[in-house]
């Protein structure tokens, strides 16, 4: 079977006027000089001008992979099948790059450079001859960014994961990415392990190419990329190495140019019903508490009205199905192995949980994309009835300190669900004693002095963690207890921050508050030996102190004055909002669906 087509005069395009977008680059009858420019460039490597005037459809690759980025780094060879498919139905492929963003390398923190990358990509798209796109995603906020920048210019577009590694190993045992790391941790701080043996255990859970294993940022983002309709079915769980991961490429590049030539843009697959779907698969995978942040950038990019209380709404009540750290015990090639995210969805599905008829970059509806997926096995993923946990979604949290934050349900261990969720009736029980850091170098520099004196009913907080207070907002609230307490079993303290937490951590962790402290949120009150109580039946966490002491507190306040590192740090700060908002660049969400309301092609 060949889908390629002979370009017709009414092929759709992004003016409705019969010709491709590229067209008015390379094939301008009436202008000449400027085809000439646009043209003889893209000859100089080998390209022909019949190739570029013949009305086939020029695909972008974008290409999010580099040696600065190995989570993504093997797209750079699977962009040559990508290539093959889009050649194989009458396409011309054009790859370019994008800046990059390594979560693990990047200081002070890689979410600054989800908003940048953002920005480069929506500047290619629009002023580059592109009649669609496939972006390539992996690493934590590349799939964000790439799928804000296709919502903002609305060009066809499709989600090309790089797939996670191959599952780690030490001692006989799964060491899942980002998880070993807080194991390890507690080992070293309880000197069960020494330095070496600590960089062994960390090290061990990257064995291959491919983004983190464990259901942390990536792979959930991946997964929502899936969900949400962007990727083709499948598309998320195959690990990096797999041979499927190359044949995904090749038929993910072959399902672009039928995209152009159906003008299947983003707007019309990522609807409000499609993010409704994301949400739900959300729970069930026990995904990152990363991802209402970066859910909701999408969504207001591509002007989808979406809030928090979406995630209580839709879902909180669904329960956990994926057996993936941290949430449980796998790592990607299990959850890949069991049928992924069509098999989630498809148990989603039979009990209304998802809506069936929402619109695939595949051309065929969620429902029939997930028609033939596999059962659940009952081990990685569960049925519907005997789920890992019930109502594992998150939980969305308010109260005096702040008026939005996250809790990811899915993580709190049994003791502390006993005394934060289930104690029925004394209001005291969920009263802790507040210590309170100024940012993870206050955090570090002063967890283990005894003056603290932190003891098993202490509340850890960290501030100035926000997207302004830290630029980008670190990845910081996950903190773990004092050594001492640590030797004597008490391996995690409920913890509150305005920053965020890295999806592999399994901390019972309240984050993304928001305002943030540094622009005189709540939590800038906040005093150490302060009485906070956590109230998770009622979403409240409140400082127990009077109305006339709040006030007094905050006609006091000095907000810092904050340093900026970089001419980047100091735009992003002026411009971003906070989390709960999806720290966008607010001034950039007035374009919307710029390739169409423009005025240029
Ligand atoms: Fe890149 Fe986890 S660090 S995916
Ligand atoms: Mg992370």
């Amino acid at each position: 079977m060949t889908t390629e087509k002979p370009y017709t005069p009414d092929a759709p395009d992004a003016k409705g006027t019969g010709r491709l977008r590229s067209q008015a680059w390379f094939d301008d009858r009436s202008n000449p000089d400027m085809t000439a420019l646009y043209i003889e460039r893209y000859l100089n490597y080998g390209l022909t001008r019949q190739e570029l005037q013949s009305g086939k459809p020029i695909i972008g690759i974008a290409q999010t992979g580099s040696d600065l980025a190995p989570c993504n780094r093997h797209h750079v060879e699977l962009a040559s099948r990508v290539k093959d498919g889009i050649r194989e139905a009458g396409g011309v492929p054009i790859e370019f790059p994008v800046h990059p963003i390594q979560e693990t390398g990047k200081r002070p923190t890689a979410a600054l450079d989800r908003n940048l990358s953002y920005l480069g990509l929506v500047e290619v798209l629009y002023g580059y001859p592109l009649d669609g796109v496939v972006l390539t995603t992996g690493c934590d906020k590349t799939t964000p960014a790439m799928l804000m920048g296709a919502a903002t210019v609305n060009l066809p577009a499709i989600v090309l994961s790089g797939g996670p590694m191959l599952d780690g190993h030490y001692n006989g045992r799964l060491a899942g990415s980002g998880t070993v790391v807080w194991e390890a941790r507690r080992l070293l701080s309880a000197d069960v392990i020494g330095y070496d043996e600590f960089m062994d255990m960390v090290c061990a859970s990257a064995p291959s190419v491919g983004h983190c294993n464990t259901m942390g940022t990536a792979l959930s983002m991946n997964s929502l990329a899936e969900a949400l309709g962007m990727s083709l079915p499948g598309c998320a769980a195959i690990p990096g190495p797999y041979r499927e991961r190359g044949q995904m490429a090749y038929l993910t590049g072959r399902r672009i140019v039928e995209m152009v030539r159906e003008d299947l843009t983003p707007r019309k697959v990522m609807t409000r019903d499609a993010f409704e779907n994301a949400i739900a698969v959300a729970s069930a995978i026990g995904a990152s508490t990363n991802c209402p942040p970066h859910l909701t950038a999408i969504a207001r990019h591509v002007g989808v009205d979406l809030s928090l209380e979406d995630w209580q709404r839709v879902g909180h009540e669904v329960p956990l199905l994926v057996n993936c750290q941290p949430a449980g015990f796998y790592l990607g090639e299990a959850f890949h192995r069991a049928g992924g995210i069509p098999s989630v969805m498809k148990e989603l599905l039979k009990v209304g949980r998802i809506q069936a008829h929402a619109v695939t970059v595949s051309g065929k509806t969620i429902g029939e994309n997930v028609a033939k997926a596999p059962a659940p096995d009952n081990d990685v993923i569960r049925p519907y009835d005997k789920p890992l946990m019930e109502e594992a979604g998150m939980l969305v949290m308010g109260g005096n300190l702040f008026d939005s934050a996250v809790m990811k349900t899915s993580v709190i261990s049994p003791e502390f669900r006993e005394r934060y969720l289930s104690n029925p009736d004394d209001p005291d029980a969920f009263v802790g004693r507040a210590i309170v850091f100024e940012g993870p170098e206050d955090y570090h520099g002063r967890i283990n002095d005894p003056a603290l004196d932190i003891d098993q009913d202490c509340i850890l907080f960290i501030r100035g963690c926000g997207t302004v207070g830290y630029p980008g907002s670190a990845e910081v609230v996950n903190m773990q207890p004092p050594d001492h307490l640590i030797k004597r079993g008490i391996v995690s303290l409920p913890t509150i921050g305005d920053g965020r937490q890295s999806g592999t951590s399994a901390s019972p962790s309240i984050l993304n508050a928001s305002p943030e402290a540094a622009i005189g949120g709540g939590l800038a009150l906040l005093k150490t030996g302060d009485k906070v109580r956590i109230d998770l039946r009622t979403r409240r966490v409140d400082l127990v102190a009077s109305d006339d002491e709040i006030a007094a507190r905050r006609a006091a306040l000095n907000l810092p004055v904050l340093k900026n590192q970089t001419p980047w740090q100091e735009i992003y700060r002026s411009l971003v909002g906070q989390l709960s908002d999806g720290a966008c660049l607010e001034p950039a969400l007035k374009y919307q669906d710029v390739v169409h309301t423009s005025g240029l092609p």
